[in-house]
């Protein structure tokens, strides 16, 4: 019998999207920049844990490749089915089993959005921070897959210092539960952050349990617009100096707001060659001396404009604008080579510097933006030409190597966010040991002997040892 026709008598024939039906183009691509595409032999959209484990245990005992998926939404080729075989998706285990105001948690499916989950949640007036760009379709059991970040991981902190208790189908079928849902517990090993952020590459994450905070009781957006990059640099370097702590602190060039300036409500000042953009929170009297204290910043560091936004609609405004900066990028350039390179937060405006003279060097325009507070850059790559020419992708590639080494060089990491995947695998070499290497293929043996779990992903082959 067939993987296929396995599935099915297991699952059932419409959870199953095999060949000739027109969804399953949809899971052989996801948001990274790669032109090729990577078609699974099958589908399996598991509405339960035992389906996600059986799923897991006939492909042990068919030995094909299976790949765990959440919505698609990675930027790296985390969920792409390189090797063929079964692709696992979570997209229908999409119930929030139980929001806790009391104790601070939420349990939840790995399937529900992101977005939607934080509205279900501050209804209940409680607050789940981690707030990554695509909140409005990324699945909350992707974020957990890849670690996400997002703009208000400058004060809250990311994915991972939320989840509190996992359950995982691990290759094979067995179910583990792991972690807690107590504020403090540290009675087993820390096995919650082993496979937070290992990309789906130990097991499929199949239940979450979260940590909730406190609502804040208001928040406030104060933007300052500056004549160039390296001035935004300087104001968020001198924010950071002085202890100013915003929610948010981010930044965005030229070409990042020309990408969005047509598309934008707030209007950007014509000459506006970057973007500070801050959020701040707390109670109203705390609020209002932070935003004080951010605009005179601004003002003496020679901000062109600064806005401080209170009201829902005009922060809203700000913000939609600052999440459409890299969707905007990627219709206005047949090709987008988007990056997430963390420098120290003492680093940023020598890494500015340095992508600038990397532009210069191999004449790729490169727009800048993200989460420079955390010293975590957005570098995007662009180009007008054909995606399919492979002399193309090589160029832009060696561009985006050259960021990784400069920002390898300057004490930081490949990713602060979205994960190593397909992409960022080839890299990986200039910033960990071969020990450091090695170590992980044994830590990812102990999950998956069979190399079976989405195979081809972040960790570069294994060397051969000299003894072997
Ligand atoms: C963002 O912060 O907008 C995303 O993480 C970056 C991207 O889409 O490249
Ligand atoms: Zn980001």
């Amino acid at each position: 019998m067939s993987i296929l026709q396995r599935l099915e008598r297991e699952l059932g024939a419409d959870r199953i999207v095999g060949p000739g039906h027109e969804r399953l183009e949809d899971y052989s691509r996801d948001e990274s920049p790669l032109p090729e595409t990577y078609v699974p032999e099958c589908a399996a959209l598991v509405e339960t844990t035992e389906q996600a484990a059986a799923v897991l245990r006939i492909c042990l005992e068919d030995k094909v490749p299976v790949t765990p998926r959440g919505a698609g939404s990675g930027m790296v080729g985390g969920a792409l089915p390189v090797r063929g075989g079964v692709v696992l998706s979570t997209e229908k285990m999409t119930a929030i089993k139980e929001i806790d105001p009391n104790d601070l948690v939420a349990v939840v499916e790995p399937g529900v959005v992101t977005g939607r989950f934080q509205e279900a949640v501050e209804a209940a007036g409680v607050f789940y921070p981690p707030d990554p760009a695509s909140l409005e379709y990324c699945s909350i059991g992707g974020n957990a897959a890849t670690n996400a970040g997002g703009p208000r991981a400058f004060k809250y902190g990311v994915t991972r210092d939320y989840v509190l208790g996992l359950e995982v189908a691990l290759m094979g079928g067995e179910v583990l539960r792991c972690g807690r849902r107590t504020a403090k517990g540290v009675t087993s090993y820390d096995l919650v952050a082993g496979f937070v952020g290992t990309e789906g590459t130990f097991g499929v994450i199949t239940e979450m349990c979260v940590k909730l905070v406190p609502k804040p009781p208001a928040a406030a957006t104060v933007l300052g617009v500056f004549a160039d990059v390296a001035g935004a640099g300087v104001a968020i370097e001198a924010l950071l100096k002085h202890g100013v702590r915003p929610t948010v602190l981010e930044i965005a060039d030229k070409a990042s707001i020309e990408a969005i300036r047509a598309k934008s409500r707030y209007r950007f000042p014509a000459n506006a060659g970057a973007i500070v953009l801050c959020e701040v929170d707390g109670d109203a009297d705390a609020m209002e001396r932070a935003m004080e204290r951010i605009g005179m910043s601004f003002d003496e560091l020679g901000a062109l404009d600064v806005l401080a936004a209170t009201e829902p609609a005009e922060r809203r405004n700000v913000w939609e604008a600052r999440r459409l900066i890299s969707s905007s990028l990627k219709e206005a350039y047949r090709i987008k080579v988007n990056e997430d390179i963390c420098v120290p937060r003492g680093r940023i405006v020598q890494m500015l510097a340095r992508v600038d003279q990397i532009a210069a060097d191999t004449g790729i325009p490169i727009a800048v933006f993200g989460h420079a507070g955390d010293g975590n850059l957005h570098t995007n790559l662009l180009s007008q030409e054909d995606p399919a020419d492979p002399a193309v992708q090589k160029r832009m590639w060696a561009g985006a190597k050259q960021i990784f080494a400069a920002a390898v060089e300057l004490g930081g990491t490949l990713s602060g966010e979205h994960g190593i995947g397909l992409t960022k695998r080839p890299y990986v070499e200039l910033e960990q040991s071969p020990q450091l290497i090695e170590w992980q293929h044994r830590w990812k043996a102990l999950w998956d002997p069979s190399g079976l779990l989405n195979p081809g992903k972040r960790l570069p082959e294994r060397q051969k040892r000299c003894t072997e």
